[in-house]
């Protein structure tokens, strides 16, 4: 007999039945509580709402395991390429050599974007943040594929896939350009993915650009390790926005705003910009650790610290910070924030506030310092991580598609004024 859950409200019982997933993790099944009981729930930032069943990303926070469809990220982010992984999330499983060849094909030949997007882009002032300017263009391609918001054509979304992918890179590298007073350079699709970026982000017309294999593969890394992470606060955007019926760019352009927060994907430039501040007081890294624990009355927080889900550690983190060491040593860059951003995760981690909220680095916390090495600035930062994740975001708004799922709508406890009559404006 399966499970189910009591639930004794105002003297009578109902039972409630227990969903468990494949990794044993199970949850009480509400759907049918406000119809029978007259109650809702109430759970906010949901930190106990299961919001959705998917089969796309494993993680246990307390064992800081992180999977993406059962493969280990230690694994992947070893041995594969990050189209070989956004494959792996987005179809459910590792393609073969075939079906491999034929996907970065089709991405590697998608990557020019429309010249009418980059009037588009020409009306952004110089110095608008690259997160914003990237939503925005992608929120303007369902324009470019109106096929993608038309229900009665027939259905592209592949295409779309393949275009969001291809075409991510290509628009992201804009907003440097003209941040540096350079023209924008067209894709080179001879070029893997992590390599054309490179050369988008860094080729001169004067100039012949190497790309550097060492900061191909750490941009490979790093792509990797962000692909996917369950419902975070950008995936739940992008299932929620989805859910209206709204269109694949719509829905990826949604994710990208909610990712530009400091508490979620912002704050990998918040780390370094908190960094270079430590250093430029002098580096004493204690100070701050005091201003942390004292959130509540200075308002700081040690970004890059945290997390919702980990408690124990955030197994991204701990490749991460491998990286960075091997990234550095191997481009000969001594970056002294290296050593004030090790010397807080060590104070942090000895001190009781820390410790016992169960406070430890995340994925953010080292990645900045990887970027600035590969000489990509900090205001990219986020943007990195948006062209990480694209898999992600993909491969739920699938699922969520694929499963038919009821628009996302939550309900209140609603606290304001109960009925009154209304005062006319002479009268009030
Ligand atoms: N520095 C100092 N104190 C902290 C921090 C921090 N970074 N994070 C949490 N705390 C404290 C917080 O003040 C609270 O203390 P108390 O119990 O005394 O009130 C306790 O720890 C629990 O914090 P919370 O805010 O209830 O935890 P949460 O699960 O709601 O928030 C978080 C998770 C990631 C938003 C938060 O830890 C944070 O703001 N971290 C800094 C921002 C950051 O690095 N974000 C990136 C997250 S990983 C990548 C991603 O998701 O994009």
């Amino acid at each position: 007999m399966s499970a189910t859950a009591e639930l004794i409200i105002e003297g009578k019982s109902y039972q409630l039945p227990v969903v468990e997933g494949t990794e044993n993790e199970k949850a009480i099944d509400i759907n049918a509580l406000r119809e029978q009981t007259g109650y809702i729930t109430i759970d906010s930032g949901y930190k106990n709402t299961g919001a959705t069943k998917s089969a796309v990303t494993f993680l246990d926070g307390e064992l800081g395991i992180l999977r993406y469809r059962g493969y280990s990220i230690e694994d992947l982010a070893e041995k594969a390429t990050f189209l070989e992984v956004a494959y792996l999330l987005i179809y459910g499983e590792l393609p073969t050599a075939e079906q491999y060849a034929a996907w970065e094909n089709s991405i590697r030949t998608h990557t020019l974007v429309n010249e009418d997007m980059r009037r588009i882009f020409d009306g952004f002032p110089v110095n608008a943040h690259p997160m914003g300017v990237i939503s925005s263009l992608v929120s303007a391609m369902s324009g470019f594929y109106p096929d993608s918001y038309n229900e009665k054509a027939p259905d592209r979304t592949e295409m779309h896939i393949i275009r969001l992918l291809a075409k991510l890179p290509t628009l992201a590298t804009w907003s440097y350009k003209k941040s540096q007073g350079h023209p924008i350079n067209y894709p080179k699709n001879d070029l893997d993915y992590s390599s054309n970026f490179l050369q988008m982000m860094f080729a001169l017309p004067v100039a012949n650009y190497h790309v550097d294999p060492v900061v191909a593969n750490a941009l490979n890394t790093l792509l990797i390790l962000h692909a996917d992470h369950e419902q975070n606060c950008s995936t739940s955007t992008v299932r929620l926005v989805g859910s209206s019926r709204a269109n694949i760019y719509s829905s990826i352009s949604a994710g990208i705003s909610a990712l530009w927060g400091p508490l979620h994907g912002g704050a990998n430039q918040e780390v370094i910009e908190m960094l270079e501040d430590i250093k430029a007081d002098g580096g004493d890294v204690s100070k701050y650790i005091e201003m942390a624990k004292n959130a509540k009355t200075t308002g700081f927080r040690l970004f890059g610290f945290g997390h919702r889900v980990y408690k124990n550690f955030d197994p991204r983190a701990k490749i991460i910070k491998k990286a960075a060491d091997e990234v550095l040593a191997k481009l000969g860059v001594n970056d002294p924030i290296l050593a004030i951003a090790k010397g807080l995760e060590e104070a942090a981690l000895n001190d009781e506030y820390f410790v016992s909220r169960k406070l430890y680095p995340n994925v953010d916390f080292y990645s900045g310092i990887i970027y600035r090495a590969l000489g990509i600035p900090t205001n990219m930062f986020t943007v990195m991580f948006a062209i990480g994740r694209l898999p992600g975001w993909i491969a739920q708004w699938k699922e969520m598609r694929a499963g038919k799922e009821p628009i996302g709508r939550p309900r209140q406890i609603y606290t304001g004024a109960t009925s009154r009559d209304f005062v006319s404006i002479a009268d009030r």
